[in-house]
């Protein structure tokens, strides 16, 4: 498929994705890679038809990337979804305004990716953008408050680095504890999750209410924000420690989102789907 040509390009250009918001690039990848691990032939196979030569991990960082395009403005509020401090549900008339939100973007095209009858360049992209918003959605402080942007506005020294508390979750933690390239960690990431993970991180799932059950995950990680995020005072400086105790939580996240994409992605092309 031609659509993945420019996209690579301007992906190659694209050194410090990282900067641009989601997890860094690697996390982004290696949910993509536990997810592509889980899936059946016949989704592997949709898979290969609408990306053409690039992989999953390959594109799942293309939504940062395209944010910043005129064309893609629309994108740019369903990255997150903000919830009041103390929100203990997802409420989509209180927390999804009218653009949308990561949410709202997770059905939206879930629900492409899964209509045969639209363009394949349209599914191509839902698809793309599905694999880096079911990322997205995992990382804590993209279900944070509103008033600081995520932990965005929050600065602070980490390891003597001026940052923001929002960078800091979203590859600061996972560079700190990084001594493998991403496809090792991934690897290691995958071989921990457990049968009885799987059964967990889906009970709750279910791809016919995928709406209600990605608010689900949203409230998760509004509810990880407000316990281990938001802990720092403004202006402090943090360092190993805060990256030690944060570290087991960011690759929890990575590993879930993986098994939560895969249960999606299957739902949309695996087989019976095209029934
Ligand atoms: N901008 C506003 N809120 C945000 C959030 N929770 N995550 C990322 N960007 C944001
Ligand atoms: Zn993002
Ligand atoms: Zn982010």
């Amino acid at each position: 498929m031609k659509l993945l040509r420019p996209v690579l390009q301007l992906m190659l250009l694209c050194t410090t994705l990282a900067l641009l918001g989601g997890w860094g690039r690697d996390g982004h990848a290696i949910i993509a890679q536990i997810a592509w691990e889980q899936l059946s032939g016949e989704a592997k196979a949709e898979i290969e038809k609408l990306l053409g030569e690039s992989s999953l991990p390959e594109i799942a960082s293309w939504a940062d990337v395209v944010r910043r395009e005129p064309a893609y403005e629309w994108s740019a509020p369903l990255h997150y979804v903000n919830m009041p401090p103390d929100a203990a549900d997802y409420d989509p008339d209180r927390d999804c305004p009218p653009e949308g939100n990561v949410v709202s973007a997770i059905d939206r095209f879930a629900a492409e990716l899964k209509d045969r009858t639209l363009p394949a360049k349209q599914r191509g992209e839902a698809l793309m953008f599905l694999v880096h918003f079911v990322g997205d959605l995992h990382q804590p402080l993209h279900g944070g408050r509103a008033e600081d942007r995520g932990g965005n506005s929050i600065q602070l020294t980490f390891y003597d680095k001026d940052m923001n508390l929002h960078a800091v979750w979203d590859y600061g933690i996972l560079e700190a504890d990084a001594n493998d390239p991403w496809p090792v960690r991934g690897e290691r990431l995958l071989g921990e999750i457990t049968d009885m993970d799987r059964v967990a991180w889906l009970a709750d799932t279910h791809v016919s209410d995928l709406s209600a059950t990605a608010g689900r995950w949203a409230v998760e990680s509004h509810i990880l924000a407000e316990k281990y995020c938001y802990c720092v005072e403004p202006g402090s400086s943090i360092g190993e420690a805060y990256a030690k105790a944060s570290a087991p939580i960011a690759e929890l996240r990575l590993k879930q989102a993986g098994i939560r994409l895969a249960a999606i992605l299957e739902d949309c092309l695996g087989p019976g789907s095209a029934d």
